[in-house]
């Protein structure tokens, strides 16, 4: 599908990007997350981003900040998370352009380094690979093959390891799904 584009987000997608959300999942947490996230005084709308068909919402993509950590350092990064596609747009290009813009838009402004919690069969393409092979570890109970890292320029891994420091808006998620015994597995 060549017919619609991808754009920043504005103050009037709010209720569809959070309808996009619902309707992808099928449930709330992923739409509530990208409001908490939009309230963080960290928050950049230029990495939140809406694909538009026929002037309606139907993909909406958002890289919040995240740190590495370890007794050595903390290294700022990106985390790719949430990323939707409306269900009857889904499978058109749509997730694939709005990851291909959003990564472009983190290179703009100078992020090196971007965590995707998400599947296996899918990140890999856009050069996504396991991130404990490279030493990072997220701070709650997934599965390696899922927990995924792509450097945006050669060596910005180099020499950097440790502990994934999300912003606490994912608390609500991930926390409450780690209470009940479940593993992440999917954020994007
Ligand atoms: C995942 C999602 C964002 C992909 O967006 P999309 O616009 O449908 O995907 P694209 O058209 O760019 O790419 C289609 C490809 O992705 C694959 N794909 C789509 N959803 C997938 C998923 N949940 N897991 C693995 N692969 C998936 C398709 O099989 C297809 O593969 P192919 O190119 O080998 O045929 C979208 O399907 C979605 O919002 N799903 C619901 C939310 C969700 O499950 N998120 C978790 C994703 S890990």
């Amino acid at each position: 599908m060549d017919s619609f584009f991808i754009r920043p987000e504005t103050p009037a997608d709010i209720p569809a990007i959070f309808e996009v959300n619902y309707q992808a999942f099928a449930h709330y947490d992923e739409a509530r997350l990208v409001d908490a996230l939009r309230d963080a005084k960290v928050f950049n709308p230029e990495l939140s981003l809406v694909a538009v068909h026929d002037d309606r919402i139907i993909g909406h993509i958002m890289f919040p900040p995240v740190t590495i950590e370890s007794p050595e350092a903390i290294t700022p990064a990106i985390a790719l998370a949430p990323l939707v596609v409306h269900p009857d747009y889904q499978c058109l290009g749509v997730g694939a352009a709005l990851i291909e813009e959003g990564l472009n838009v983190c290179r703009t402004l100078g992020h090196r380094i971007v965590i995707v919690i998400g599947h296996p069969g899918y990140y890999p393409r856009y050069g996504f690979r396991s991130a404990r092979a490279n030493g990072i570890v997220a701070p709650f109970s997934v599965a390696d093959d899922v927990f995924m890292v792509l450097a945006l320029d050669p060596g910005a891994l180099d020499g950097i390891w440790g502990t994934v420091k999300y912003p606490e808006e994912f608390d609500a998620i991930v926390g409450s799904g780690m209470r009940k015994g479940k593993k992440a597995d999917s954020l994007s």
